[in-house]
């Protein structure tokens, strides 16, 4: 299939075009690089052999981004863009309804120009807030605690409405528990642009002697260990998840909802275990307070998307921990270490094709 990928250039949309290049589709970039890079894009074009086309343009520029759709006539869209971070989201609102909502609408008017009724939405886990019970299914209330979930909600929603309305619409949605590690090569990974909020993006710099210690978010929760617990999926796992999704969106029509994580919840100190491990040597932890607006535990109920799309997460944390550190440890810095490899930066829109 000839897929727009929105985002792609950052860090699941990287690894989502790896797996989708390796399946034999086609795939279209459209990235503002606000948090992602285009290093990320000549390196993934270095580990596959597919046709990858990438355009530098804010999903929020309708008549661009229906230019662009219009002329790769896309079959699929896979909708990553957006802001994604919780704190600055509720001293950000405007920016998070702007880039998460607008864009999503913007993005709807484009695809619609250009004949394209199938998208796979990126939502995530923090739609369903307070649990009510766990694991959460699909069916579990939505009530969302952030700015940030407000916009992911509200985007599901108009993704729900906008395929009730055309009976030849598909809309995957599916809600990620917590992303991490890296693909095996080392090649890309996470690339977090500030000092980061996430658990194994801030441990991975403790590593490597970017930050003095991790301080552990309270260890009197009500779990086992007394630390949060969370469903922590490989991020390549992830990423096959929205191939899976791409074959089932061509065959039905309408809106489905899936949790995608593994079903396993894991404490923060067996997160700070299991990378140690891979890092060979013991982090320097503390513990400090609870953090506002934690929960004790999440897990995902993943049957659905078992059932449905045929997936489901093979990764364990120790592979997570590993590839994490194996691409930590080769960019410290992330894709700004690798400054001036990128031919794509270079250009405002490029075609990036592969080596004969
Ligand atoms: P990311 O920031 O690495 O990737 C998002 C990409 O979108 C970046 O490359 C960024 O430059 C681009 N972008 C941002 N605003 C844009 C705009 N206005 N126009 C065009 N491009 C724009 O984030 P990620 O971790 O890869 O997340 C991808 C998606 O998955 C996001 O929608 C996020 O909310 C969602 N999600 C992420 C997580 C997580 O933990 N990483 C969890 C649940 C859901
Ligand atoms: C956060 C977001 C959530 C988002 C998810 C993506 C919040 C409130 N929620 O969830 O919306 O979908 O990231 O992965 O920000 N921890 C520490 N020390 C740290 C960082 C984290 O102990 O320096 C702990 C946390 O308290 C938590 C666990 O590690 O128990 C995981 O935290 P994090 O990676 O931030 O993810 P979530 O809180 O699940």
């Amino acid at each position: 299939m000839r897929v727009l990928v929105t985002g792609g250039a950052g860090y699941i949309g990287s690894h989502t075009l790896v797996e989708l290049l390796g399946q034999g589709h086609e795939a279209c970039v459209v990235d503002s690089y606000d948090n992602g890079s285009p290093i990320a894009l000549d390196r993934v074009r270095g580990l596959t052999n597919g046709h990858l086309e990438a355009h530098e343009a804010d999903i929020r520029d309708t008549a661009r981004l229906t230019a662009i759709a219009t002329a790769f006539a896309p079959d699929a869209v896979i909708h990553f863009a957006g802001l994604k971070a919780v704190g600055e989201s509720v001293a950000r609102p405007v920016d998070y309804y702007d880039v998460n909502v607008t864009g999503t609408l913007s993005l709807m008017r484009a695809m619609a120009a250009a004949g394209c009724g199938r998208i796979i939405f990126s939502s995530s886990a923090t739609v369903y807030g307070e649990p009510e019970y766990l694991p959460y299914d699909e069916a579990h209330p939505l009530r969302p605690t952030s700015v940030y979930g407000q916009t992911k909600r509200m985007a599901e929603q108009i993704l729900t409405d906008w395929a009730a309305a055309d009976p030849a619409a598909t809309v995957m949605l599916l809600r990620y528990f917590n992303p991490v590690g890296a693909h095996a090569s080392g090649r890309i990974g996470e690339d977090p642009h500030d000092i980061p909020n996430n658990l194994m993006p801030y441990l991975a710099q403790v590593a490597t002697g970017q930050r003095d210690r991790l301080v552990i978010h309270g260890d009197d929760y009500d779990t086992p260990d007394g630390t949060g617990v969370r469903d922590y999926i490989h991020v390549v796992d992830l990423a096959r998840a929205h191939v899976a999704a791409l074959d089932r969106a061509a065959g039905v029509t309408g809106a489905e909802v899936y949790n995608i994580g593994t079903g396993r919840g894991t404490s923060v100190r067996e997160m700070v275990a299991a990378f140690s491990r891979a890092v060979g040597r013991a982090l320097p932890v503390t513990v400090g307070p609870r953090r506002p607006g934690d929960i004790a535990a999440m897990e995902a109920d993943c049957s659905l998307a078992r059932q449905m799309l045929g997936w489901q997460a093979q990764y364990g944390i120790d592979d997570m921990a590993r590839s994490l550190w194996v691409w930590q440890s080769a960019n410290p810095e992330g894709y700004r270490g690798a400054a001036g490899e990128s031919r794509a930066s270079q250009t405002p829109s490029s075609e990036i094709r592969p080596k004969p």
